[in-house]
């Protein structure tokens, strides 16, 4: 039973100070102060000893006699441990251990001491009390010198007075100690530690948050003392919080999060980015919530000509390259930073923003609605002195030459409905010209304005830019805003956190002066580690990364990340001196650099050739007509010739039937028709499938989805042209009692007169394989079945495709071949005559229509 004191805290009040406790206990109910346990409260129950601890109870002119001091101090500790239990008992929520593990760091010197400080001023009045045990694997007297030093150096927001701030600083030192945490036992005498405090204050233990500011390497041991040894009781919390890198990759990524979900439920884990307790990020969230009203009809593709995510850095990566070389910018910035940025721009709004369930579930919505990545969605550049200071740093040999990019532009795209045709770019790089990190709306602007613009007026003519932003900090500006151009709407936002920005004369931002603007700067600035620890305390799970999210981030980025790794970043100077030299533009979805930079094909004095100085080749491959080029131009060519094809199937027959493969080759054909070709009759247009993998259609390794993703939703098909090939009948693939292949060729019988498509595109696999027709395979090679099943001896091993004897009815048969893998095969298929069980591309063969060949240079010619 708790003892019965005060009916409510006045009273608790009036006793306090007829007794002599007046500052402390004041403290205890307004301020942050800990009243009668200025010291851990370990050494006020006499666990270690403290001399002065009298005078911790009583200010200077009520300390009472000094002739009987061991007794003064017996009474006065009695007295106020009483006080303490009684209020504790009342008021107190319970007692938070926070555990800084790798509190010598530096991550933990710059920031965290500085965030657990500013978290005991706001939280340690309001019915917690607190003990922050640093923990290293320095030795004792090491660590406690370097933690002495530390929390000295600790500062008060701006409205305390020095003295007060002295006062809480010394009230926070005491709370905090130096422990060597080791040995599993070091975490066993920890955790009873940690309850004898508890138990002795007459404390209830709210939780603990064990605070990783350590490599990930040393997550699991740690994880496993924690799990095995520290979990508080029953009724308690436990709260983790991890620090970036999470992985390199997908894989290694979903490897980390298996091993410490083996320790840690996903509610206990808070894994940091801290990004999101930068103020203007975790401001837009809340801003689009506070301004619904307005923004419900502007946050879209209809209005949103292009959002920009930027986080530019002037430091290189000088002094940490053994992580930067393993990393790159791609992982260290956009993976994590700029990724959960764009969700907060992109994702749907909760109803309720403060639930963070919803908040995460919306998060993960938006994840699924990124566009797949493709090797053209992103530029790279490395600073010239990256590759020096690697073999300086890494005693590489001279010739160490790094394909690490510090410089990355990558274009993303949302598949939804909000954000189709939207470009996201984000961007990030070291040695760069200015340090500044922004988030960028920038409108459409559909006005035309009358009068000549000396006229225009900032709130009223809508022929001014119109763009919100959220300028994360530094920069011009040098501090966290919102802005928002006044032509779009006065934004609301909590005066009791943002105020506004005072004028600021000859200061431009994205090309308009600041008074273009409605400016808003945070009233208090706070650093983001200072922000998210207090998240952490009230379990705000939401500005946090959770496994999913994680893994979807991963799962999004690592296909990029494959396909550049092997890709020369472009060179920049670092500084000013980059000049232009890494602007970089966007079509359709390729992103380049604006300025080309020629390769030297052939080395040697003259300008170098560029790839367009090469004619497209023609010539004459297995008795039909070859076209090869660079892949460019190839791709440029055969999207022409379809065109062209199609524009005279429906000129003539009013329809154009084309049947298109999957794989990888294709693609940027797709891109190219999506994006260049709007004379393309598409309203005209039936697309068939020349293959499909045995996976349902919104799996992505379908090439349904290839299609859809890259084509379709660009173009307008009428959906009753579009022709799925039914591999996923009665809940089921390709099972041969549903008969998908039947149906397939009666719904071509029923609508391609003759069963004879206007073209079909085919590939040629390396082992001769096309559509999904494999050597030796038994069905499909010749016989009446115009759609068959067949075996890929690669996964998905079951295929559905169109039999050799349908694609040879066809008018015209375009094979596509592209890269150098397929040199060999290209070489082979040139001197084989009509063996279709072997090479089944031999055996392709129009009875009366046209076969052409399109091969890059790097297939024909190695
Ligand atoms: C870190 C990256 O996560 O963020 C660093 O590892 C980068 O490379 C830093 O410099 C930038 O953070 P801030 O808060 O300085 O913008």
């Amino acid at each position: 039973m708790r003892p019965k004191c005060f009916p409510d805290g006045k009273k608790a009040k009036r006793w306090s100070r007829s007794h002599g406790c007046k500052q402390r206990f004041e403290a205890e109910r307004g301020g942050p102060a800990i009243a009668c346990s200025p010291t851990p409260i370990s050494r006020l129950l006499g666990s270690e000893s403290e001399p002065d601890q009298a005078a911790h109870c009583t200010d200077g002119e009520e300390r009472g006699p000094r002739r009987h001091p061991g007794c003064w101090k017996m009474l006065t500790v009695a007295m106020c441990m009483a006080l303490l239990g009684c209020l504790q008992a009342q008021e107190l929520r319970g007692h938070v251990s926070v555990i800084l593990l790798g509190a010598t760091g530096d991550l933990a010197r710059k920031y965290l001491w500085q965030g657990l400080f500013q978290l005991y001023l706001d939280e340690a009045g309001k019915d917690y009390s607190f003990s922050f045990h640093g923990a290293a694997l320095t030795s004792t007297k090491q660590g406690q010198a370097f933690i002495a030093k530390v929390l000295e150096s600790l500062s008060c927001p701006e409205d305390v007075a020095p003295d007060r701030c002295a006062e809480l600083k010394g009230q926070f030192q005491r709370l905090s100690a130096y422990r060597h945490l080791a040995t599993s036992e070091d975490y066993m005498a920890l955790s009873k530690d940690i309850e004898a405090q508890v138990q002795h204050g007459g404390l209830r233990e709210a939780g603990r948050i064990f605070y990783f500011s350590v490599p990930p390497f040393a997550y699991a041991d740690i994880a496993r003392n924690i799990n095995s040894s520290c979990r508080p009781g029953p009724g308690a919390w436990l709260r983790v919080v991890l620090e970036k890198p999470f992985g390199h990759d997908h894989l290694s990524a979903q490897q980390l999060a298996t091993e410490l979900g083996g320790f840690f439920r996903e509610e206990e884990m808070y894994r940091v980015d801290h990004y999101l307790g930068k103020q203007a990020v975790a401001q837009i969230l809340p801003f689009r919530d506070q301004n619904r009203k307005a923004l419900d009809g502007l946050w879209s593709r209809h209005h949103v000509e292009r959002v920009e995510i930027i986080m530019k850095e002037t430091v290189d990566a000088e002094g940490r390259t053994s992580f930067y070389e393993e990393y790159g910018v791609i992982r260290d910035v956009l993976q994590n930073h700029l990724t959960e940025v764009l969700t907060l721009v992109a994702m749907e709004l909760p109803h309720n923003i403060s639930s963070s369930e919803s908040v995460l579930q919306h998060k993960l919505r938006a994840f699924r609605a990124l566009r797949g990545l493709q090797k053209g969605s992103a530029v790279l550049g490395q600073y010239q002195a990256y590759s020096e200071q690697v073999r300086r740093e890494q005693q590489k040999p001279d010739s160490f030459r790094s394909l690490t990019p510090t410089f990355a532009g990558v274009l993303v795209h949302m598949d939804n409905l909000r954000w189709e045709g939207v470009p996201f770019i984000l961007m990030s790089g070291k040695a760069l010209d200015e340090r500044v990190g922004y988030v960028r709306i920038l409108f459409r602007n559909q006005a035309y304005c009358v009068q000549n613009d000396e006229h225009w007026v900032a709130d009223q003519s809508q022929c001014l830019p119109r763009q919100i932003v959220f300028y994360i900090g530094h920069g011009e500006l040098g501090s966290p805003a919102v802005l928002v151009s006044r032509n779009l709407f006065r934004p609301s936002l909590p005066s009791e956190s943002w105020k506004g920005l005072g004028a600021r004369p000859g200061l431009r931002l994205f090309g308009r002066p600041l008074s273009d603007f409605y400016a808003y700067r945070p009233v208090r600035e706070q650093d983001a580690y200072s922000v998210l620890i207090s998240r952490i305390f009230h379990g705000r799970k939401d500005s946090f990364v959770t496994t999913e999210n994680l893994l979807a981030s991963w799962g999004f980025w690592t296909p990029l990340l494959d396909s550049l790794a092997h890709e020369v970043p472009r060179l920049y100077p670092g500084g000013a001196e980059n000049g232009h030299l890494l602007d970089f533009e966007f079509s359709g979805a390729q992103l380049y650099f604006s300025q080309r930079q020629p390769e030297r094909l052939v080395p040697g004095p003259g300008p170098a050739p560029m790839p367009s100085g090469f004619q497209v080749l023609k010539a004459k491959y297995r008795e039909s007509p070859l076209i090869s080029a660079w892949p460019e131009e190839l791709i440029a060519k055969l999207a022409d010739d379809i065109e062209a094809t199609a524009v005279r199937a429906v000129r003539r027959f009013g329809t154009f039937h084309l049947a298109l493969s999957g794989g990888s080759s294709p693609v940027p054909l797709f891109q190219q028709l999506a994006t260049r070709h709007y004379g393309f009759p598409w309203a005209h247009t039936h697309l068939w499938l020349v293959d499909e993998r045995c996976v349902p259609l919104w799996d992505p390794e379908s090439n349904f989805q290839h299609l859809q993703t890259h084509l379709l939703q660009h173009v307008r098909v009428p959906y009753y042209n579009i022709h799925p090939m039914p591999v996923h009948l009665h809940q089921r693939l390709c099972a041969e009692e549903d008969q998908g292949a039947q149906t397939y060729a009666s719904e071509i019988s029923a609508l391609v007169a003759n069963s004879s498509f206007d073209l079909v595109l085919l590939g040629m696999g390396a082992d001769g394989h096309t559509a999904s027709l494999f050597p030796q395979s038994p069905s499909g090679l010749d016989g009446e079945q115009l759609v068959v099943l067949t075996e890929s001896p690669s996964r998905p091993f079951q295929r559905m495709s169109l039999s050799l004897p349908l694609i040879n009815r066809a008018r015209k048969v375009a094979v596509l071949v592209m890269g150098r893998v397929k040199r060999e095969i290209t070489m082979l298929v040139s001197r084989v005559g009509h063996e279709p069980k072997k090479w089944p591309i031999s055996g392709v063969l129009p009875s009366s229509g046209q076969l052409v060949w399109y091969m890059d240079y790097e297939a024909f010619l190695g």
